[in-house]
């Protein structure tokens, strides 16, 4: 017992929970799962596994992404990535749900899981049915060897090293880079977007580690505001674009390990629902960091505290329209738009780590979760 206390704080690297070691590591495991993938010097991208199977993405109708979870959120991203950039149409969805509907599939879809572990069963089934039905599989999957990365016809790896916190925070980021690597190495072989655009976003990708570091400066702010609102019951994250899926993943955080009641919406939807739920009692973050649709955000954030709801906001640095207005502010570097989801997700996980432990909640296994869902 004794020993075995002394080996995890040795694995924590003293850091107080298994969770801020990993958010904290994120610099280093963007870097890895990058490594060997990307070099800006002579603009290239490669992902071995697309390169093997070139032909076949390449004359793809359709890209359908499962998977669970965190995974299902990077892979909503994976959506904006792909179609924006490579164009090929994709469909994301819950494995569980995938599995169970009798989905039209045909030889020239391609099947892409997306699973930390390897090892989700819905996941694990889900890409089962698929292989029947033809189409080809690909994975990406953090666990080497496990169950997912074996079935599957090709992959890629992320690199993350283990993840030993349950809520997933170092995977997404390896998922969301992997797929912004397979996005761009999709557009240069399809030429789907110019060559000026495909280097301005290859030297940006590299710049993302140092980038992810800067924002884990905040760190010391975001503890402030999550003791601020710890003690509220309900919260309401929002975003727009590549950083509505980036809401949806921050609103699952806080729910997994602070158990508040949490819900993630694009933020045009507000006003379908959600706006009659906002009151001083409501927090709501904001992720408004894009600048396509800018003034738009700015809006939803003065429609909130027209009804007196706590906005707290991740802007760009330099940002003003809303720190001027927002009861708190969370700066992060400027990116280009495709990649932002990797610096915004940062300081909500931060958020949802320090209300969890202001709340006294066991950050690294939860109540009633598991890291890896091996049964139905
Ligand atoms: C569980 C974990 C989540 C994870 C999900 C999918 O619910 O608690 O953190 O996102 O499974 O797991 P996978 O290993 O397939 O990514």
């Amino acid at each position: 017992q004794e020993l075995d206390m002394q080996i995890e704080a040795l694995e924590k690297e003293g850091y107080d929970h298994f969770m801020l070691k990993e958010i904290y590591e994120q610099p280093k495991t963007i870097l890895d799962a990058m490594r060997g993938r990307i070099n800006s010097k002579d603009s290239r991208v490669a992902l071995r596994g697309i390169e093997e199977y070139a032909n076949r993405f390449v004359r793809a109708d359709r890209i359908i992404i499962v998977a669970c979870g965190t995974s299902y959120h990077s892979g909503l991203i994976g959506e904006y990535l792909i179609e924006d950039l490579a164009r090929i149409p994709v469909e994301v969805e819950y494995a569980s749900e995938f599995r169970y509907r009798n989905p039209i599939l045909s030889e020239r879809d391609i099947v892409i899981a997306l699973s930390q572990s390897g090892e989700t069963a819905d996941t694990m089934a889900a890409l089962e049915l698929a292989q029947r039905k033809g189409a080809m599989i690909y994975g990406i999957v953090n666990s080497v060897g496990s169950s997912i990365a074996r079935l599957t016809d090709a992959g890629s790896y992320i690199h993350a090293g283990p993840e030993i916190g349950v809520a997933s925070t170092k995977a997404f980021t390896g998922q969301v880079t992997v797929l912004s690597l397979l996005a761009l190495t999709l557009a240069r072989k399809l030429s789907t977007i110019s060559n000026t655009y495909f280097q301005r976003l290859v030297s940006e990708l590299e710049l993302i580690p140092g980038k992810v570091e800067e924002a884990l400066k905040a760190n010391d702010h975001i503890k402030y505001i999550a003791g601020e609102i710890k003690d509220h019951h309900n919260a309401l994250y929002l975003g727009r674009g590549y950083n509505f899926p980036v809401a949806l993943e921050g609103a699952l955080k806080l729910k997994e390990i602070s158990y508040i009641h949490a819900e993630g919406y694009p933020a045009a939807e507000m006003k379908h629902g959600p706006i009659a739920l906002i009151d001083e009692n409501m927090p709501v973050i904001v992720v408004a960091t894009n600048k396509s649709a800018y003034e738009k955000i700015v809006s939803n954030v003065q429609e909130v505290i027209a009804r007196k709801g706590r906005v707290i906001a991740v802007v760009n640095q330099g940002e003003e329209a809303i720190s001027n207005i927002a009861d708190h502010v969370i700066e992060i570097p400027d990116t280009e738009e495709p990649f932002s989801p990797l610096l915004s997700v940062i300081p909500l996980q931060l958020l949802s780590y320090h209300i969890a432990v202001e709340l006294g909640r066991n950050v690294d296994q939860p109540r009633n979760l598991a890291k890896s869902v091996t049964v139905e």
